[in-house]
C-alpha cells in the first residue's frame, strides 16, 4: 500500500485552546485543515510508531469524515492499530477510559463537547494522552507550533471503514477495531458504585429522568441506567445521539435543560433529574425542587463518597478550578485532605491525579470526575448521586440541606457575557489587570480587599507554571469575584464573571441566588464596566 505524501500549506489558527481545537463546522472544511492538524499531531507524538491509537466523537455532524481521515492518516503515520467506537461513537469520559484500559498511546476525541452542532455548528479536535487525559501544555503548544510550519501531510488511498458493526478490519496493513463503545465502561462503573443498592432503590418505587440531549451519553445512560439498573424503560429521554443534537444546544445548563428544570420544580417531578452534554463529560444534577451547583454538586459527592464501595476507603484529596466555588475547600479541611485549586481546564487535574493526591475534581461549569479516568465524566457524577441517595435513603433536598447546615452556603453563580468583540474584552482584562494594586491597596465601598491578582498556577507535581489565568478580587468574609476569558468559544469572546459569597452554617441558606448576590454582581459591573464596555444590558447566560 502507497503512503501519499501531499503537499500543504499552513493555518495560523490552529492553535488548541482549553478543551482541544474547536471551530465552526465549515472552518474545519476549508481544504487540508482537518489534515494538516492531525498531521502537526502526529508529529508532535514522537514514539507513536506501531502503538495504538482510540478514535471516537461525540457524533456531531462531520464526526464520521474526519474518523475516516483520522483512520486513513493513522496508517500512513505508522500506528500499529486503531480503536474506533462502533458508529464513531466514543463519550470523552469512555475514550480515556478505553485509552487506559487497553494501554494505548493515546486518543483523538472528537466533539464541541456542549456547542451545537450541524452543518452551520461547532466542531473539533482534541488528543488525550496515554493516562486517558487531555494532552498537556508541552504537547499542544508543539502542535501548534507544528501547526504554523506543515508543508506536507501522509496519507493511504483507501475506502472507508465500515463501523456500523463490531470487528477488526485492516487498513494499509494497520489494524483497526471497531469497539463496542459502552461495554468497558459499564464494567467500570459496576466497580465503583453500589449497582444492587441504587437498583433496589429503582425497584421500590424511585424515579428519574436522564436527558441525554440527543447527545453521546444517550447509548450509555439507557445501557447503565435503564438495562442495568432496572429503571423504567423511558427514563432516557432523547437518548439517540443526532448530528445536530435534533436542532438543540447540548449544554445541560438551566437554559438549556430548561424543560427538564421545569419538570423536577413542577407538581409531578420525579424524584431525580440528570443531564449530559454533547461529549458526555459534563452533568447537571437536580432534585425535586432543587437544583444543585455544581460547585455545591462537588462538595457533597467528596464529603459523601465513601458510601460508594469504589470510594470506601476515603478519597485522597480535592481539586477544584479556581473560579469554582470554595465550597469544596470546606469539606477537604473537615476531611483533614488536600485541596488543590488549578486553573481552568481538565488538563490541569491530570498530574494530580495520577500522583495520587487528588481522587475527586471538578470545575463549576459542571464537570466533576475522580483517578477512575482522566476527564471529566457526566454519568458517573449521576451514579455517585444515585449511590449516595440510596445509601442514604434521603431525598436530594435534605441532603444538600444538612450539607449547608454543616459547612455553610456558598452563594454562587456565573455570568456569561457571549460573542463580544474580542478587542473589546482584551481591553477590559488589561484595563482591570492594571487597576489591582490600586484595588488591593484601598478596597471598595469600604470593603477590605485580601486578595487581588490574575491567578497563576504551579502545578506541584511537575513544576511547571501556567499564567493569566483569570482575574480575582477576593474579600475578607470569603466573597469572590473572577473574571476570565473562555477559551473554548469559536466566535468573537466570552467574558466570564464569577461571583460567590459564603454564608456560613447558621446563616439564611434560603435566599435566592441571584439576590444573594446583587450586590456583588453590581460590584463587579463597577470594577470591570462590563456593560458600558461590551454595550450589553446584562449577561447571555447566567448559570
Ligand atoms: C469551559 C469551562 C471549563 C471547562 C471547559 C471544557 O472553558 O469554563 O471549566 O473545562 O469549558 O469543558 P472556558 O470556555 O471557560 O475556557
Ligand atoms: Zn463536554
Amino acid at each position: 500500500m502507497t503512503i501519499r505524501t501531499i503537499a500543504t500549506t499552513p493555518y495560523d489558527d490552529q492553535k488548541p485552546g482549553t478543551s482541544g481545537l474547536r471551530k465552526r463546522v465549515t472552518h474545519f472544511q476549508q481544504p487540508n485543515y482537518v489534515e494538516n492538524f492531525i498531521q502537526s499531531l502526529f508529529d508532535s507524538l514522537p514514539g507513536h510508531e506501531g502503538q495504538t491509537l482510540v478514535i471516537g466523537g461525540d457524533g456531531r455532524y462531520f464526526n464520521d469524515t474526519v474518523i475516516q481521515i483520522a483512520i486513513r492518516m493513522a496508517a500512513a503515520n505508522g500506528f500499529g492499530k486503531v480503536m474506533v467506537g462502533q458508529g464513531g461513537i466514543l463519550s470523552t469520559p469512555g475514550a480515556s477510559h478505553i485509552i487506559r484500559h487497553y494501554a494505548a498511546f493515546g486518543g483523538i476525541v472528537l466533539s464541541a463537547s456542549h456547542n451545537p452542532g450541524g452543518p452551520e455548528g461547532d466542531f473539533g479536535i482534541k488528543y488525550n494522552a496515554s493516562n486517558g487525559g487531555p494532552a498537556p501544555e508541552k504537547i499542544t503548544n508543539a502542535v501548534y507550533e507544528r501547526s504554523r510550519q506543515i508543508t506536507e501531510y501522509k496519507v493511504v488511498d483507501t475506502p472507508d471503514v465500515d463501523l456500523s458493526a463490531l470487528g477488526v478490519h485492516e487498513v494499509a496493513g494497520m489494524a483497526v477495531e471497531v469497539i463496542d463503545p459502552v461495554a468497558d465502561y459499564a464494567a467500570l462503573m459496576e466497580t465503583l458504585f453500589d449497582f444492587d443498592a441504587i437498583a433496589d432503590m429503582f425497584a421500590s418505587g424511585f424515579r428519574m429522568r436522564f436527558d441525554a440531549m440527543h447527545a453521546v451519553t444517550g447509548p450509555y445512560a439507557k445501557a447503565i441506567i435503564e438495562g442495568r439498573l432496572g429503571a423504567p424503560e423511558g427514563t432516557v429521554i432523547n437518548a439517540v445521539p443526532l448530528p445536530d443534537f435534533g436542532d438543540g444546544h447540548p449544554d445541560p445548563n438551566l437554559v438549556y435543560a430548561k424543560d427538564l428544570y421545569d419538570l423536577l420544580m413542577g407538581p409531578d417531578a420525579p424524584d431525580f433529574g440528570a443531564a449530559s452534554d454533547g461529549d458526555g463529560d459534563r452533568n447537571l444534577i437536580i432534585g425535586r425542587n432543587r437544583f444543585v451547583t455544581p460547585s455545591d454538586s462537588l462538595a457533597l459527592l467528596a464529603a459523601n463518597a465513601h458510601l460508594a464501595p469504589g470510594y470506601a476507603k476515603g478519597i485522597a484529596g480535592i481539586a477544584r478550578s479556581m473560579p469554582t466555588s470554595a465550597a469544596a475547600d470546606r469539606v477537604a479541611e473537615k476531611l483533614g485532605i488536600e485541596m488543590h485549586e488549578t486553573p481552568t481546564g481538565w488538563k490541569f487535574f491530570g498530574n494530580l491525579l495520577d500522583a495520587g493526591r487528588v481522587t475527586i475534581c471538578g470545575e463549576e461549569s459542571a464537570g466533576t470526575g475522580s483517578d477512575h479516568v482522566r476527564e471529566k465524566d457526566g454519568l458517573w457524577a449521576v451514579l455517585l448521586w444515585l449511590n449516595i441517595l440510596a445509601a442514604r435513603k434521603q431525598g436530594v433536598d435534605e441532603i444538600v440541606r444538612e450539607h449547608w447546615a454543616t459547612y455553610g452556603r456558598n452563594y454562587y453563580s456565573r455570568h456569561d457575557y457571549e460573542e463580544i468583540d474580542t478587542a473589546v474584552a482584551n481591553r477590559l482584562m488589561d484595563d482591570l489587570r492594571a487597576k489591582l494594586p490600586e484595588l488591593r491597596e484601598t478596597g471598595i465601598d469600604g470593603r477590605e480587599i485580601i486578595l487581588a491578582d490574575d491567578f497563576s498556577y504551579l502545578d506541584p507535581v511537575d513544576g511547571s507554571t501556567a499564567s493569566k489565568q483569570g482575574v480575582r478580587i477576593g474579600f475578607s468574609d470569603g466573597t469572590r469575584i473572577v473574571f476570565r476569558l473562555s477559551g473554548t468559544g469559536t466566535v468573537g469572546a466570552t467574558l466570564r464573571v464569577y461571583i460567590e459569597r459564603y454564608e456560613p452554617a447558621g446563616g439564611a441558606h434560603d435566599r435566592d441566588t441571584q439576590e444573594a448576590l446583587s450586590d456583588l454582581i453590581a460590584l463587579a459591573d463597577r470594577i470591570a464596566q462590563i456593560k458600558a464596555r461590551t454595550e450589553r444590558d446584562g449577561p447571555t447566560v447566567v448559570t
